[in-house]
Protein backbone atom coordinates (compact mmCIF):
# COMPACT_ATOMS: atom_id res chain seq x y z
CA UNK A 1 0.00 0.00 0.00
CA UNK A 2 2.49 2.80 -1.20
CA UNK A 3 -0.48 5.51 -2.14
CA UNK A 4 -4.71 6.13 -2.04
CA UNK A 5 -5.55 3.41 -4.05
CA UNK A 6 -8.55 3.26 -2.32
CA UNK A 7 -9.29 6.58 -3.11
CA UNK A 8 -10.18 7.48 -6.83
CA UNK A 9 -11.95 9.68 -8.28
CA UNK A 10 -14.83 8.89 -10.74
CA UNK A 11 -16.94 10.94 -13.11
CA UNK A 12 -14.78 14.02 -10.86
CA UNK A 13 -16.44 12.88 -7.54
CA UNK A 14 -13.65 11.44 -5.13
CA UNK A 15 -14.80 7.90 -4.02
CA UNK A 16 -13.55 5.26 -0.88
CA UNK A 17 -13.84 2.11 -2.89
CA UNK A 18 -17.02 2.28 -4.54
CA UNK A 19 -18.90 4.60 -1.53
CA UNK A 20 -19.68 8.04 -2.86
CA UNK A 21 -17.44 10.40 -0.33
CA UNK A 22 -20.86 13.14 -1.38
CA UNK A 23 -23.27 10.32 -0.14
CA UNK A 24 -21.21 9.66 3.15
CA UNK A 25 -20.99 12.98 4.45
CA UNK A 26 -24.72 13.86 3.61
CA UNK A 27 -25.35 10.28 5.72
CA UNK A 28 -22.92 11.06 8.43
CA UNK A 29 -21.93 14.60 8.57
CA UNK A 30 -18.67 16.02 9.00
CA UNK A 31 -15.83 16.10 10.17
CA UNK A 32 -15.44 11.93 9.64
CA UNK A 33 -13.17 9.83 9.14
CA UNK A 34 -13.52 7.22 6.55
CA UNK A 35 -11.28 4.06 6.13
CA UNK A 36 -10.97 1.44 3.48
CA UNK A 37 -11.49 -2.31 4.44
CA UNK A 38 -9.95 -3.54 1.37
CA UNK A 39 -7.05 -0.90 1.84
CA UNK A 40 -6.10 -2.15 5.24
CA UNK A 41 -6.56 -5.67 4.42
CA UNK A 42 -4.01 -5.54 1.58
CA UNK A 43 -1.89 -3.68 3.14
CA UNK A 44 -1.83 -6.79 6.23
CA UNK A 45 -1.60 -9.08 3.54
CA UNK A 46 1.56 -7.53 1.87
CA UNK A 47 3.42 -7.53 5.54
CA UNK A 48 2.68 -11.03 6.03
CA UNK A 49 3.45 -12.04 2.50
CA UNK A 50 6.70 -10.60 2.87
CA UNK A 51 8.06 -12.51 5.39
CA UNK A 52 7.74 -15.61 3.19
CA UNK A 53 8.39 -18.42 5.39
CA UNK A 54 9.96 -16.61 8.19
CA UNK A 55 8.62 -17.35 11.16
CA UNK A 56 7.04 -13.76 12.38
CA UNK A 57 4.20 -11.94 14.10
CA UNK A 58 2.61 -8.58 13.10
CA UNK A 59 1.80 -6.53 16.26
CA UNK A 60 -0.59 -4.14 14.93
CA UNK A 61 0.67 -1.12 17.16
CA UNK A 62 -2.89 -0.07 18.66
CA UNK A 63 -2.14 3.67 19.25
CA UNK A 64 -2.00 4.43 15.46
CA UNK A 65 -5.47 3.67 15.64
CA UNK A 66 -7.12 1.94 18.35
CA UNK A 67 -10.95 1.77 16.57
CA UNK A 68 -12.96 -1.70 17.68
CA UNK A 69 -13.60 -2.41 14.07
CA UNK A 70 -10.34 -2.09 12.89
CA UNK A 71 -9.02 -4.16 15.74
CA UNK A 72 -11.48 -6.56 14.75
CA UNK A 73 -10.50 -6.82 11.33
CA UNK A 74 -6.90 -7.04 12.11
CA UNK A 75 -7.99 -9.65 14.62
CA UNK A 76 -9.71 -11.82 11.94
CA UNK A 77 -6.61 -11.57 9.97
CA UNK A 78 -4.42 -12.95 12.22
CA UNK A 79 -2.88 -10.14 13.64
CA UNK A 80 -0.72 -9.93 16.56
CA UNK A 81 -1.37 -6.14 18.80
CA UNK A 82 1.48 -4.12 20.20
CA UNK A 83 -0.41 -1.75 23.08
CA UNK A 84 1.01 0.84 25.69
CA UNK A 85 -1.65 1.04 28.15
CA UNK A 86 -4.40 -1.30 29.97
CA UNK A 87 -7.20 0.69 27.58
CA UNK A 88 -5.35 -0.64 25.06
CA UNK A 89 -5.48 -4.47 26.28
CA UNK A 90 -9.02 -3.69 27.06
CA UNK A 91 -9.91 -2.84 23.72
CA UNK A 92 -7.74 -5.82 22.02
CA UNK A 93 -9.72 -8.12 23.87
CA UNK A 94 -13.48 -6.86 23.45
CA UNK A 95 -11.98 -6.53 19.47
CA UNK A 96 -11.58 -10.44 19.71
CA UNK A 97 -7.58 -10.30 19.87
CA UNK A 98 -5.71 -13.44 21.01
CA UNK A 99 -3.77 -12.22 23.79
CA UNK A 100 -1.17 -14.79 23.09
CA UNK A 101 -0.50 -12.15 20.50
CA UNK A 102 0.38 -9.11 22.21
CA UNK A 103 2.99 -7.34 23.38
CA UNK A 104 2.93 -4.73 26.00
CA UNK A 105 5.30 -1.51 25.42
CA UNK A 106 5.83 1.54 26.87
CA UNK A 107 8.11 3.17 29.56
CA UNK A 108 5.70 3.12 32.14
CA UNK A 109 3.19 0.30 32.93
CA UNK A 110 1.70 0.46 35.85
CA UNK A 111 0.90 -2.09 38.44
CA UNK A 112 -2.73 -2.28 37.43
CA UNK A 113 -2.12 -2.73 33.85
CA UNK A 114 0.52 -5.16 34.90
CA UNK A 115 -1.95 -7.37 36.41
CA UNK A 116 -4.36 -7.14 34.01
CA UNK A 117 -1.79 -8.06 30.90
CA UNK A 118 -0.23 -11.26 33.69
CA UNK A 119 -4.01 -12.10 33.98
CA UNK A 120 -5.12 -11.89 30.20
CA UNK A 121 -1.60 -14.36 29.68
CA UNK A 122 -0.03 -11.99 26.80
CA UNK A 123 2.69 -13.05 25.03
CA UNK A 124 5.42 -10.71 26.17
CA UNK A 125 6.17 -7.43 28.43
CA UNK A 126 8.79 -5.09 26.31
CA UNK A 127 10.19 -3.90 29.78
CA UNK A 128 12.28 -0.46 29.44
CA UNK A 129 14.10 -0.51 32.63
CA UNK A 130 15.84 -2.89 35.33
CA UNK A 131 13.08 -1.10 37.88
CA UNK A 132 10.26 -2.11 35.99
CA UNK A 133 11.40 -5.58 35.57
CA UNK A 134 11.81 -6.17 39.72
CA UNK A 135 8.17 -4.72 39.66
CA UNK A 136 6.67 -7.03 36.85
CA UNK A 137 9.01 -9.84 38.70
CA UNK A 138 7.11 -8.88 41.79
CA UNK A 139 3.76 -8.66 40.68
CA UNK A 140 4.04 -12.09 38.90
CA UNK A 141 5.12 -13.68 41.77
CA UNK A 142 2.19 -12.21 43.62
CA UNK A 143 -0.43 -13.73 41.21
CA UNK A 144 1.63 -17.02 40.80
CA UNK A 145 2.46 -16.91 37.30
CA UNK A 146 5.96 -16.18 35.22
CA UNK A 147 5.84 -12.95 32.93
CA UNK A 148 7.15 -13.47 29.83
CA UNK A 149 9.56 -10.90 29.00
CA UNK A 150 11.35 -8.98 26.04
CA UNK A 151 14.20 -6.15 27.07
CA UNK A 152 13.66 -3.13 24.95
CA UNK A 153 16.98 -2.02 24.20
CA UNK A 154 18.21 1.58 22.72
CA UNK A 155 20.28 0.85 20.01
CA UNK A 156 21.62 4.55 19.51
CA UNK A 157 20.35 4.78 15.94
CA UNK A 158 19.20 7.99 14.40
CA UNK A 159 15.70 7.48 12.81
CA UNK A 160 16.30 10.73 10.86
CA UNK A 161 12.90 11.81 11.44
CA UNK A 162 11.10 14.42 13.02
CA UNK A 163 12.47 14.74 16.56
CA UNK A 164 9.56 14.22 18.72
CA UNK A 165 8.74 10.83 17.00
CA UNK A 166 12.47 9.70 16.98
CA UNK A 167 12.86 7.02 19.93
CA UNK A 168 16.33 5.31 19.29
CA UNK A 169 18.85 7.49 20.17
CA UNK A 170 20.84 7.46 23.21
CA UNK A 171 19.71 10.61 24.79
CA UNK A 172 15.75 9.55 24.27
CA UNK A 173 13.91 8.33 27.60
CA UNK A 174 13.11 4.54 25.84
CA UNK A 175 14.62 1.06 26.45
CA UNK A 176 17.76 -0.08 28.14
CA UNK A 177 21.23 1.63 26.97
CA UNK A 178 23.26 -0.75 24.65
CA UNK A 179 25.61 -0.81 27.39
CA UNK A 180 23.69 -2.25 29.96
CA UNK A 181 21.51 -4.94 28.13
CA UNK A 182 24.01 -7.98 28.88
CA UNK A 183 24.42 -7.22 32.63
CA UNK A 184 20.22 -6.89 32.87
CA UNK A 185 19.62 -9.87 30.83
CA UNK A 186 21.96 -11.91 33.24
CA UNK A 187 20.18 -10.42 36.10
CA UNK A 188 16.76 -11.42 34.37
CA UNK A 189 17.91 -14.79 33.95
CA UNK A 190 18.26 -15.10 37.95
CA UNK A 191 14.64 -13.64 38.13
CA UNK A 192 11.96 -16.62 39.18
CA UNK A 193 8.77 -15.02 38.08
CA UNK A 194 10.13 -13.34 34.74
CA UNK A 195 11.04 -15.40 32.12
CA UNK A 196 13.05 -14.22 29.39
CA UNK A 197 11.72 -14.99 26.12
CA UNK A 198 12.85 -12.10 23.35
CA UNK A 199 14.81 -8.75 22.84
CA UNK A 200 13.48 -5.73 21.10
CA UNK A 201 14.14 -2.47 20.10
CA UNK A 202 11.68 0.69 17.98
CA UNK A 203 13.67 3.49 16.55
CA UNK A 204 11.12 5.97 16.04
CA UNK A 205 8.26 6.36 13.57
CA UNK A 206 8.08 7.66 9.69
CA UNK A 207 10.97 6.62 9.02
CA UNK A 208 11.54 7.27 5.00
CA UNK A 209 14.79 4.90 4.57
CA UNK A 210 15.62 1.79 5.25
CA UNK A 211 19.60 1.98 6.51
CA UNK A 212 18.57 3.36 10.36
CA UNK A 213 16.38 -0.33 10.32
CA UNK A 214 18.88 -2.50 9.20
CA UNK A 215 21.83 -0.26 11.70
CA UNK A 216 19.44 -0.95 14.48
CA UNK A 217 18.51 -4.74 13.28
CA UNK A 218 22.32 -5.68 12.84
CA UNK A 219 23.30 -4.07 16.62
CA UNK A 220 20.16 -6.11 17.90
CA UNK A 221 21.29 -9.10 16.11
CA UNK A 222 25.16 -8.23 17.95
CA UNK A 223 23.83 -8.47 20.95
CA UNK A 224 21.36 -11.53 20.64
CA UNK A 225 24.71 -13.55 19.37
CA UNK A 226 25.95 -12.67 22.30
CA UNK A 227 23.24 -13.80 24.96
CA UNK A 228 23.21 -16.71 22.78
CA UNK A 229 26.80 -17.42 23.65
CA UNK A 230 26.30 -17.21 26.98
CA UNK A 231 23.71 -19.85 27.39
CA UNK A 232 20.59 -17.28 27.07
CA UNK A 233 17.78 -18.70 24.87
CA UNK A 234 16.10 -16.19 22.33
CA UNK A 235 12.67 -16.83 20.89
CA UNK A 236 11.84 -13.90 19.12
CA UNK A 237 13.33 -10.83 17.85
CA UNK A 238 10.90 -7.45 18.03
CA UNK A 239 12.20 -5.00 15.53
CA UNK A 240 9.64 -2.38 16.49
CA UNK A 241 7.37 -0.09 13.68
CA UNK A 242 7.88 2.73 12.48
CA UNK A 243 8.35 1.96 8.45
CA UNK A 244 7.17 5.80 7.16
CA UNK A 245 3.65 6.14 4.40
CA UNK A 246 3.56 8.80 1.36
CA UNK A 247 2.03 11.90 2.80
CA UNK A 248 3.60 13.99 -0.18
CA UNK A 249 6.70 13.87 -1.81
CA UNK A 250 8.73 10.92 0.70
CA UNK A 251 9.08 7.73 -0.85
CA UNK A 252 9.79 5.28 1.87
CA UNK A 253 10.82 1.71 0.78
CA UNK A 254 7.53 -0.61 0.28
CA UNK A 255 6.57 -2.57 2.73
CA UNK A 256 7.84 -5.80 0.93
CA UNK A 257 10.88 -4.27 0.64
CA UNK A 258 11.19 -3.40 3.95
CA UNK A 259 10.29 -6.53 5.48
CA UNK A 260 12.55 -8.27 3.12
CA UNK A 261 15.55 -6.11 4.30
CA UNK A 262 14.89 -7.07 7.82
CA UNK A 263 15.04 -10.82 6.81
CA UNK A 264 18.13 -10.67 5.12
CA UNK A 265 19.48 -9.02 7.99
CA UNK A 266 18.32 -11.87 10.06
CA UNK A 267 19.41 -14.57 7.52
CA UNK A 268 19.61 -18.05 8.46
CA UNK A 269 18.63 -17.24 12.43
CA UNK A 270 15.83 -18.80 13.90
CA UNK A 271 14.38 -16.39 16.08
CA UNK A 272 10.58 -15.71 15.46
CA UNK A 273 10.77 -12.30 13.95
CA UNK A 274 7.86 -9.91 15.07
CA UNK A 275 7.34 -6.18 14.45
CA UNK A 276 4.97 -3.12 15.04
CA UNK A 277 3.63 -1.54 12.26
CA UNK A 278 0.99 1.20 12.92
CA UNK A 279 1.11 4.18 10.19
CA UNK A 280 2.39 1.74 7.17
CA UNK A 281 -0.35 -0.48 8.24
CA UNK A 282 -3.29 1.83 8.63
CA UNK A 283 -2.21 5.41 7.14
CA UNK A 284 -2.79 5.37 3.64
CA UNK A 285 -6.10 3.42 4.17
CA UNK A 286 -8.15 6.76 5.72
CA UNK A 287 -9.16 10.07 5.09
CA UNK A 288 -10.67 12.50 6.82
CA UNK A 289 -14.15 14.46 5.56
CA UNK A 290 -14.62 18.18 6.30
CA UNK A 291 -16.80 21.05 4.96
CA UNK A 292 -16.00 24.27 4.07
CA UNK A 293 -17.77 26.32 6.80
CA UNK A 294 -16.68 30.09 5.34
CA UNK A 295 -14.73 31.44 3.09
CA UNK A 296 -12.33 34.57 4.58
CA UNK A 297 -10.62 36.58 1.93
CA UNK A 298 -8.04 38.86 4.36
CA UNK A 299 -5.73 40.97 2.15
CA UNK A 300 -2.88 38.73 2.30
CA UNK A 301 -4.02 35.74 2.74
CA UNK A 302 -7.52 33.53 1.89
CA UNK A 303 -8.86 31.33 4.91
CA UNK A 304 -10.60 28.30 3.87
CA UNK A 305 -12.51 28.17 7.39
CA UNK A 306 -13.34 23.93 7.80
CA UNK A 307 -14.99 22.22 10.43
CA UNK A 308 -12.24 19.99 11.12
CA UNK A 309 -9.85 21.11 13.55
CA UNK A 310 -6.52 20.45 15.46
CA UNK A 311 -8.79 18.75 17.95
CA UNK A 312 -10.18 16.42 15.06
CA UNK A 313 -6.77 16.29 13.53
CA UNK A 314 -3.47 16.87 15.71
CA UNK A 315 -0.55 16.09 13.74
CA UNK A 316 -0.18 19.23 11.43
CA UNK A 317 -0.25 21.89 14.97
CA UNK A 318 1.78 19.26 16.53
CA UNK A 319 4.37 18.01 14.15
CA UNK A 320 3.80 20.42 11.53
CA UNK A 321 2.85 17.17 9.48
CA UNK A 322 1.42 17.78 5.78
CA UNK A 323 -1.43 16.17 4.82
CA UNK A 324 -2.91 15.97 0.98
CA UNK A 325 -6.26 18.29 1.05
CA UNK A 326 -8.30 17.51 -1.80
CA UNK A 327 -11.58 18.39 -3.38
CA UNK A 328 -13.96 15.61 -2.92
CA UNK A 329 -16.00 17.13 -5.89
CA UNK A 330 -13.28 18.39 -8.96
CA UNK A 331 -14.88 21.31 -10.72
CA UNK A 332 -13.32 23.66 -13.37
CA UNK A 333 -12.54 27.36 -12.43
CA UNK A 334 -9.49 29.20 -10.73
CA UNK A 335 -7.61 28.63 -8.13
CA UNK A 336 -6.89 30.61 -5.22
CA UNK A 337 -4.70 29.61 -2.20
CA UNK A 338 -5.98 28.50 0.90
CA UNK A 339 -4.74 28.92 4.23
CA UNK A 340 -7.23 25.45 5.30
CA UNK A 341 -8.29 26.11 9.22
CA UNK A 342 -10.33 24.76 11.71
CA UNK A 343 -12.64 26.67 14.22
CA UNK A 344 -10.34 26.06 17.41
CA UNK A 345 -9.20 29.62 18.57
CA UNK A 346 -5.76 28.44 18.20
CA UNK A 347 -3.34 30.02 15.39
CA UNK A 348 -1.64 26.71 15.37
CA UNK A 349 -5.21 25.13 14.45
CA UNK A 350 -4.41 24.26 10.81
CA UNK A 351 -5.12 21.50 8.51
CA UNK A 352 -2.96 22.86 5.52
CA UNK A 353 -1.27 25.99 4.73
CA UNK A 354 -0.57 27.30 1.23
CA UNK A 355 -3.14 24.63 -0.63
CA UNK A 356 -4.36 25.48 -4.12
CA UNK A 357 -8.16 25.47 -4.13
CA UNK A 358 -11.12 26.28 -6.13
CA UNK A 359 -13.26 26.86 -3.04
CA UNK A 360 -16.93 27.89 -2.74
CA UNK A 361 -19.01 27.69 0.97
CA UNK A 362 -19.62 23.95 2.02
CA UNK A 363 -17.38 22.51 -0.37
CA UNK A 364 -16.48 18.81 0.61
CA UNK A 365 -12.51 17.99 1.13
CA UNK A 366 -10.68 15.43 1.93
CA UNK A 367 -7.56 15.34 3.83
CA UNK A 368 -5.85 12.50 3.22
CA UNK A 369 -3.25 9.70 5.01
CA UNK A 370 -5.32 10.69 7.75
CA UNK A 371 -5.93 7.15 9.43
CA UNK A 372 -3.20 6.77 11.63
CA UNK A 373 -3.11 9.03 14.40
CA UNK A 374 -5.51 10.87 13.48
CA UNK A 375 -8.98 9.57 15.69
CA UNK A 376 -6.24 8.14 18.04
CA UNK A 377 -4.85 11.50 19.04
CA UNK A 378 -8.37 13.68 18.87
CA UNK A 379 -9.20 15.22 21.49
CA UNK A 380 -12.29 17.17 23.08
CA UNK A 381 -10.76 20.78 23.22
CA UNK A 382 -12.89 23.35 22.87
CA UNK A 383 -15.73 21.30 23.92
CA UNK A 384 -15.98 19.92 20.58
CA UNK A 385 -17.57 16.16 20.39
CA UNK A 386 -15.00 13.76 18.46
CA UNK A 387 -15.77 12.80 14.77
CA UNK A 388 -17.67 9.95 13.64
CA UNK A 389 -15.91 6.85 11.84
CA UNK A 390 -16.85 4.87 8.98
CA UNK A 391 -15.57 1.80 7.64
CA UNK A 392 -16.09 1.26 3.40
CA UNK A 393 -16.70 -2.07 2.09
CA UNK A 394 -17.06 -2.20 -1.56
CA UNK A 395 -20.26 0.23 -1.67
CA UNK A 396 -21.27 0.57 1.52
CA UNK A 397 -20.28 2.46 4.46
CA UNK A 398 -20.42 1.42 8.31
CA UNK A 399 -20.36 3.89 10.92
CA UNK A 400 -17.99 2.00 13.35
CA UNK A 401 -18.47 5.47 15.72
CA UNK A 402 -21.03 7.38 16.48
CA UNK A 403 -20.00 11.27 16.55
CA UNK A 404 -20.01 11.98 20.24
CA UNK A 405 -23.03 14.10 21.55
CA UNK A 406 -22.13 17.25 23.37
CA UNK A 407 -24.34 15.38 26.73
CA UNK A 408 -21.62 12.28 26.67
CA UNK A 409 -18.73 14.86 27.17
CA UNK A 410 -19.80 16.47 30.08
CA UNK A 411 -21.76 13.27 31.78
CA UNK A 412 -19.11 12.57 34.31
CA UNK A 413 -18.65 16.46 35.29
CA UNK A 414 -20.28 17.24 38.56
CA UNK A 415 -21.04 21.20 40.22
CA UNK A 416 -20.45 21.81 43.58
CA UNK A 417 -23.04 22.33 46.05
N1 LIG B 1 6.14 0.32 18.59
C1 LIG B 1 6.38 1.25 19.52
C2 LIG B 1 7.03 0.84 20.76
C3 LIG B 1 6.02 2.59 19.29
O1 LIG B 1 6.28 3.49 20.23
C4 LIG B 1 5.38 2.95 18.08
C5 LIG B 1 4.99 4.34 17.82
C6 LIG B 1 5.13 1.93 17.13
C7 LIG B 1 5.52 0.64 17.41
C8 LIG B 1 4.43 2.21 15.83
O2 LIG B 1 5.15 3.06 15.02
P1 LIG B 1 4.66 3.31 13.51
O3 LIG B 1 4.80 2.01 12.73
O4 LIG B 1 3.27 3.77 13.55
O5 LIG B 1 5.60 4.36 13.02
N2 LIG B 1 1.88 10.51 16.77
C9 LIG B 1 3.00 10.43 15.86
C10 LIG B 1 3.61 9.05 15.84
C11 LIG B 1 4.03 8.56 17.20
C12 LIG B 1 4.58 7.18 17.17
C13 LIG B 1 4.77 6.65 18.54
N3 LIG B 1 5.22 5.30 18.62
C14 LIG B 1 2.54 10.91 14.48
O6 LIG B 1 1.39 11.28 14.33
O7 LIG B 1 3.35 10.96 13.57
Amino acid sequence: MSGFTSFTYQHGQLYAEAASLVDIAKEFGTPCYVYSRAALIAAYQEFDRAFADHDHLICYAVKANSNLAILNMLARLGSGFDIVSGGELLRVLKAGGDPRKIVFSGVGKNQDEMRAALAAGILCFNVESEMELLSLNQLAKEMNKVAPVSLRVNPDVDAKTHPYISTGLKENKFGIPMTEAERIYAAAHEFTHVHITGLDCHIGSQLTAIDPFIEASNKMLNLLDHLEKQGLHIEHLDLGGGLGIRYSQESPPSIKDYVTALCNSVGQRKQRILIEPGRSLIGNTGLLLTRVEYLKHAPHRNFAIVDAAMNDLMRPALYDAYHEILPVVKKPGDVNTYQVVGPVCETGDFIGHDRKLNLTKEDLLAVMSAGAYGMSMSSNYNTRPRAAEVMVDGDTAHLIRARETIEQLIASEKILD
